[in-house]
């Protein structure tokens, strides 16, 4: 399934360490014995996501969702199953044979992201090495980087390279380690140029863009000097691997350290980013390539809630700083901003002050996003009333962006202060456009996500709506090792043991009975089989099984929402009549179920009576139903009784 040698898939699996992999995409507290964190699958405000470290799964609580390290990989990133392998033995450096040197059929047993993974990766070797050791490219570039202050270290760690000049430099290469030319086409790497192919980049600088987990989805390439015939940078296409709504330029690199700061600088291009990490700042990100979107700064919000934005004091880059306050206020962060002298990027000035100097520079600059729309708007000291009106209208419009009501009423206060004005009219104004600001279309779509939500519950509960077959489930996962005593009928001193697993599976094969839902006989399978080997499997079986459907189902039994302190064990407060006393549990589940179904199929034998009950030729039938219809209503009154007892009991 996913050509990777088994023992290989194993090593992967027992390296990995679910609550270090998810951490990497949810904020995670220590609760007990397990972590807790918001559900990266729904915009829960309460959190109900669940990691154990001691059982290596995890549960959401919101949709239902819930399984092994492999299955949140699969779920969060899309990943197929062999992609979330990959991506952990990445992570946990374990090596997978190679296949030989990939050859293009080779390639075909990847999947086409994988594809366009793997053929990045080694256009992004490519490009560095022409960038190190060929002559054209140390001679230009590298002089070139180098007069623009950037160190062979940076160099080295943002892995930039150089597509060399004569157009035939990547595509012959590409073309020599046979790799797929439609695939190097479709990541824009080549274009197609009378019946033959050129490198989009030739001549260019190349910044390999990496996504959060540090793989190539794409490239920005810049030109060398100043040449304004042409755009100063190209930009891979978007495709299955680059989104570049979604994509923000250093995050991989400084995702640790903004998590550290508990802030993220966001800067606009590529060259700000480097020059950043090279004064020793690292949690900063760039929106490389477009205008900042929704999207990325949702990715910033996982990480951390405070955003800072670092532009150019240039009219375009104040036009920009105003779009990205309202944006990053909409997404309920907080946004501070600072601008550098006019003409400057971070970039430039980092080049000419010193780090501490810069570091100062950007704390004695940084202001909220009232202040910096106020001082910049009201800077002229003799401003008319009019105007000022006017200023306060546009910041009273981005407070009213806020989603959190608390917030709102704070900034307004502050500005309301500020300005002597009531904060009572100025809330009132915001709380007024609030309402408008709700347009039909956001409505719908806060409606349209609610619904999918529910939609994820209900098919998670509808699941559970077989309550009785799922109950034996549990059993069998939980308990399956556990031994029940049964007194012998008879009464005499003696008592029968069994085995949990033994005790249900037994009971249904003497009513020759199987599960309904497919997941369900599966796991009925693989114990059934088990058994005949004398094994008796236990839940870490289970939950550490290759089959990642068999590990979401076991999963479901082995995390609660709520974690019990020791000392509330101890009292037993908590302790479920399920392990107080397993026989009667175990005996009423099975006997519940069976009951159900009897009754069930009592029904449809009915049915199918009434039908031909009056159809002279199918007199046959009618008899046979009739007897199967009597057999079931002793096996009803059979089972009736027997709970019946256990209940007693
Ligand atoms: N950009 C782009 N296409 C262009 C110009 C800019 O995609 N034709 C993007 C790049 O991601 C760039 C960012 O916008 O990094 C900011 O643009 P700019 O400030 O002009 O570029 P710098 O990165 O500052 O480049 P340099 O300092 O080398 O001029
Ligand atoms: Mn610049």
């Amino acid at each position: 399934m996913s050509n990777i040698p088994s023992h290989i898939v194993q090593q992967i699996i027992d390296s990995s360490r679910i609550e270090e992999v998810i951490g990497e995409f949810v904020h995670l507290k220590k609760n007990g014995a397990n972590y807790k964190g918001l559900s990266p699958f729904t915009n829960e405000k309460t959190p109900s996501f669940i990691v154990s470290p001691a059982k290596q799964i995890f549960k959401c609580f919101s949709t239902g969702v819930g399984g092994s390290v492999v299955t949140f990989l699969m779920k969060k990133e899309n990943f197929t199953y062999p992609e979330a392998l990959r991506w952990l033995a990445d992570k946990y450096q374990i090596e997978i044979p190679k296949e030989k040197e990939q050859s293009a059929e080779e390639l075909a047993y990847y999947s086409e992201r994988e594809s366009f993974f793997i053929i990045n990766e080694f256009a992004k070797n490519h490009f560095h090495n022409n960038l190190t050791t060929v002559e054209e490219g140390q001679n230009i570039v590298l002089s070139y980087l180098l007069e623009r202050k950037i160190s062979i270290e940076f160099i080295n760690k943002f892995q930039l390279g150089y597509c060399l000049s004569h157009g035939k430099d990547f595509y012959q290469n590409a073309l020599q380690k046979a790799y797929n030319i439609e695939y190097c086409e479709k990541i824009g790497l080549i274009k197609p140029k009378e019946n033959d192919f050129y490198d989009f980049f030739k001549g260019r600088i190349m910044f390999p863009i990496h996504n959060i987990h540090g793989k190539i989805a794409g490239f920005g390439g810049r030109i060398i000097g100043s040449d304004k015939k042409t755009a100063k940078y190209f930009n891979s296409p978007e495709s299955s691997i680059y989104n570049k709504s979604e994509i923000l330029y250093g995050l991989y690199f400084g995702k640790n350290e903004i998590i550290k700061k508990n802030e993220c600088f966001l800067v606009e291009g590529y060259t700000d980013v480097i020059s950043l990490h090279q004064a020793g700042i690292q949690n900063v990100v760039a929106s490389s390539g477009t205008s900042l979107t929704k999207e990325q700064i949702k990715l910033i919000s996982k990480y951390t809630k405070n955003i800072t934005i670092l532009y150019d004091g240039d009219n375009a880059g104040i036009k920009a700083s105003f779009r990205g306050i309202d944006l990053i206020l909409s997404a309920n962060l907080n946004v501070k901003v600072v601008l550098f002298p006019d003409g400057e990027d971070p970039d430039s000035f980092s080049k000419r002050v010193s780090s501490d100097e810069l570091e100062s520079y950007i704390h004695q600059n940084s202001k909220d996003f009232i202040h910096f729309k106020a001082d910049l708007l009201l800077a002229d000291k003799n401003i008319d009333t009019s105007t000022k009106i006017q200023v306060v209208n546009e910041i009273i419009e981005s407070i009213s962006l806020i989603p959190d009501k608390i917030s709102r009423e704070f900034y307004s206060k502050e500005i309301a202060n500020e300005h002597n004005l009531s904060s009572d009219t100025v809330l009132n104004e915001v709380e007024s456009r609030v309402n408008k600001t709700q347009t039909p279309l956001q409505t719908k779509n806060e409606a349209h996500q609610f619904l999918e939500i529910e939609k994820e519950k209900l098919v998670h509960f509808n699941q559970n709506l077989n309550y009785e077959e799922l109950e034996l489930i549990k059993y069998l996962i939980k308990y399956g090792t556990y031994i029940l005593e049964f007194e012998n009928n008879n009464k005499q001193e003696k008592t029968h043991k069994s085995t949990v697993t033994e005790f249900i599976v037994n009971e249904l094969l003497i009513d020759k009975m199987l599960f309904e839902e497919n997941i369900h006989q599966k796991l009925l399978k693989i114990i059934v089989e088990h058994l005949d080997k004398q094994e008796i499997l236990d839940e870490d079986f289970f939950l550490k099984h290759e089959d990642i459907e068999i590990v979401e189902l076991a999963s479901q039994f082995s995390i609660h929402l709520h974690s019990l302190s020791e000392n509330w064990k101890k009292l037993k407060i908590f302790v479920s009549e399920e392990e107080e006393n397993l026989e009667t549990a175990v005996q009423n589940a099975i006997y519940s179920f069976k009951i159900k179904r009897v009754k069930k199929l009592l029904t449809e034998i009915d049915k199918e009576i009434n039908l031909i009950i009056n159809d002279e030729d199918k007199h046959d039938i009618l008899i046979e139903l009739l007897n199967k219809k009597m057999k079931f209503d002793q096996v009803k009154i059979r089972l009736a009784k027997e709970i019946g007892r256990t209940i007693l009991h």
